[in-house]
């Protein structure tokens, strides 16, 4: 999984400190050490980190959910790779490093069952809604003032069959 400087690689433990100031220094959506422990063992090979020489300079972390119907899984109990939280340094950003943790996380969910990913994103979020879309995910539809703020979220999602798993 390396690309020039920097590798993809499964979380530990020892990331979360690194992993949790990204967090914060990106995102509004922020979350207890216990959410990224508790997401980071039951779901590790899907939570992913960017690492050049000991520095995370991004992750994604997932979960799978049971749950009702998806728009590409009609049957109950339908198995959904949710993204939960993707960031990458604004120094790093444009090299390739959020499409690779994507990818690199659609397979692991895939490995865990999932049939179908779904993220939710802020309306207004113009480089993730283009990332997002260039990978193959499309609005399902508008879920209004999703988030704390009153902002609204976009619910996307996108069939996990063509996602090769190597
Ligand atoms: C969204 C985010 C993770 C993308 O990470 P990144 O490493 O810069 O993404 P990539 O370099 O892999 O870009 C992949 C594609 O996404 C699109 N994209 C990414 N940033 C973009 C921007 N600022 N404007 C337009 N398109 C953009 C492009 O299509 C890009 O492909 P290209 O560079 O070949 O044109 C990053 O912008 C980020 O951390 N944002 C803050 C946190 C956040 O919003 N997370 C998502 C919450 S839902």
């Amino acid at each position: 999984m390396a690309n020039e400087d920097y590798i993809i690689r499964p979380a530990e433990i020892e990331d979360l400190h690194q992993v949790m100031r990204i967090n914060q220094r990106t995102l509004p959506e922020n979350y207890p050490y216990s959410f990224f422990v508790e997401i980071l063992k039951k779901f590790p090979k899907s939570f992913l980190v960017a690492e050049r020489n000991g520095e995370v300079l991004g992750y994604m972390m997932n979960r799978i959910e049971k749950g009702l119907p998806g728009v590409f899984t009609s049957h109950l109990r339908a198995n959904k790779g949710h993204v939960v939280s993707i960031a990458v340094l604004p120094e790093h950003r444009r090299k390739g490093i959020g499409k690779r943790l994507m990818i690199e996380g659609m397979k692991a969910m895939k490995e865990y069952g999932a049939e179908e990913f779904v993220l939710e994103v802020r309306i207004t979020n113009e480089p993730a809604l283009a990332m997002y879309k260039s990978l193959g995910f499309e609005v399902v539809r508008e879920i209004r003032g999703y988030y704390h703020d009153g902002e609204s979220a976009y619910l996307m999602s996108r069939k996990a069959e063509n996602i090769q798993i190597s």
